[in-house]
């Protein structure tokens, strides 16, 4: 007899996938849809310097400047049903989408009817089966009238956000418990703000500490908008964060600990009295030796990614000191062959239940993502799905690590 010990995971936790608006709905049309447009040449020139020959030769999308728009994306906009039927039959109990500021508020002012009825049916056909919504109130683009006002930047963006956030709570308060405020402050910060890299394209240290500043007031206002509106919802932050792992000496334990602090803790020390629960984005591992340096594995995800999934217990145990509940809101790989993916949500998985035996409270995990999807300035060619898209036909494949997946929510994992 197979007398494998299980790792249960306890009763009632959520388990389910993540996605973003602009990553699947399709035709929306904001601050980054404009960009791919300018954009899309140029990235596709850039990636034969960007990428390495075996993603060239693996990928040659890449080279097509279609790669960059968005378009139709997934379809999800007029497929989310049927995405939702997926999600259930792999045994789903929560789903994490985002809403479309750009949609709901084209105007500046001026609500759009048809785009929250959308949202409506939205919720409802998550409820119908079953599944728990998490809402992300921004995932990225924004809308057109507002990025013309200076984005985030904008000084009245805390009080702009606000706004819409209140109509959303009071459209959907009673229907939706969980409100994530906003996705990933720090790489939004880092890539539009300090790389330069995305929309808007701003680099250097004090634009990142603006854009960081105004995340930080505008999540605070969210929170308080929706606590009145609805009390008893859950309100929290999505976070990107990072285990830092340092190589020996004083000064790499130094920039370890300041790296700690000013990546992992910043967002979350500034906000921890306007926080119901924590939302946790886990991708990286950084081995500190005299600055951030790649990490040697042998397994790489496609788009060069550190795999270290182990490395999430740490984050969790880090994030004890605000004694709030944790949501891991996205971890996954960019995985076409689904060849690493299934060894991944496992390992995962195990280091999320050591974190959980040290007094961590987990509860509950989000993989992303549901379907390959579009990805930002990388366009479509990461595949980052437990269900494959063909995104010419939308005809949805469910990989097998999906059904790994869905053995571990039914049957627990081995030790
Ligand atoms: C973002 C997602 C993105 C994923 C993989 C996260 O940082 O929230 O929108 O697709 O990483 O790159």
């Amino acid at each position: 007899m197979n007398k494998k010990i299980k790792l249960q995971f306890p009763e009632g936790f959520l388990w389910g996938a993540a996605t973003s608006a602009h990553q699947v709905e399709g035709n929306n049309r904001n601050d980054w849809s404009e960009w791919e447009k300018i954009n899309a040449e140029r990235l596709a020139r850039e990636a034969k310097n960007y990428w390495q020959p075996w993603q060239q030769e693996k990928f040659p999308e890449m080279f097509d400047p279609q790669n960059y728009i968005s378009g139709r994306a997934c379809d999800h906009y007029n497929r989310f049903a049927e995405d939702f039927d997926i999600a259930k039959s792999l045994g789903h109990n929560a789903h994490r989408f985002s809403i479309e500021w750009s949609r709901v508020e084209p105007e500046e002012g001026k609500f759009n009817q048809e785009a929250i009825e959308h949202y409506r049916q939205v919720v409802l056909a998550l409820r119908e089966r079953g599944l728990e919504p998490f809402v992300t109130l921004w995932h990225l683009p924004l809308p057109l009238w507002l990025a013309e006002k200076g984005g985030i930047r904008s000084r009245d963006f805390p009080k702009f956000f606000e706004r819409y956030v209140i109509k959303m709570a009071e459209t959907f308060g009673s229907e939706v418990k969980y409100w994530l405020t906003v996705n990933e402050p720090e790489i939004y910060a880092l890539n539009s703000y300090f790389r330069g890299r995305w929309t808007p394209q701003r680099r250097g240290a004090l634009n990142f500490y603006f854009a960081m500043r105004a995340f930080v007031k505008a999540h605070r206002r969210a929170y308080r908008a929706i606590k009145k509106i609805a009390p008893l919802s859950i309100v929290g932050v999505v976070c990107n964060l990072s285990d830092f792992e340092s190589s020996a000496g004083v000064i790499n334990a130094l920039i370890k600990v300041l790296s700690e602090r000013y990546w992992n803790h910043y967002f979350l020390r500034h906000t921890r009295n306007q926080l119901d629960c924590i939302g946790l984005n886990f991708y990286f591992h950084n081995r500190i030796n005299y600055g951030l340096n790649k990490n040697i594995k042998e397994v790489v995800s496609d788009i060069g990614w550190d795999t270290h999934p182990e490395g999430i217990e740490n984050v969790l145990v880090g994030l004890r000191e605000y004694d709030k509940p944790i949501y891991i809101t996205e971890s996954g790989i960019a995985d076409k062959d689904d060849k690493n993916r299934t060894w991944f949500i496992a390992e995962t998985l195990r280091a999320v239940s050591r974190a959980m035996a040290r007094g961590i409270n987990v509860q509950g995990y989000f993989h992303w993502s549901l379907l390959d999807n579009f990805e930002w300035d990388k366009g479509f060619w990461p595949r980052f799905g437990l269900v494959e898209v063909d995104h010419k036909t939308m005809e949805r494949k469910i990989r097998p690590s999906a059904y790994a997946y869905k053995d571990i929510i039914e049957n627990g994992l081995n030790c």
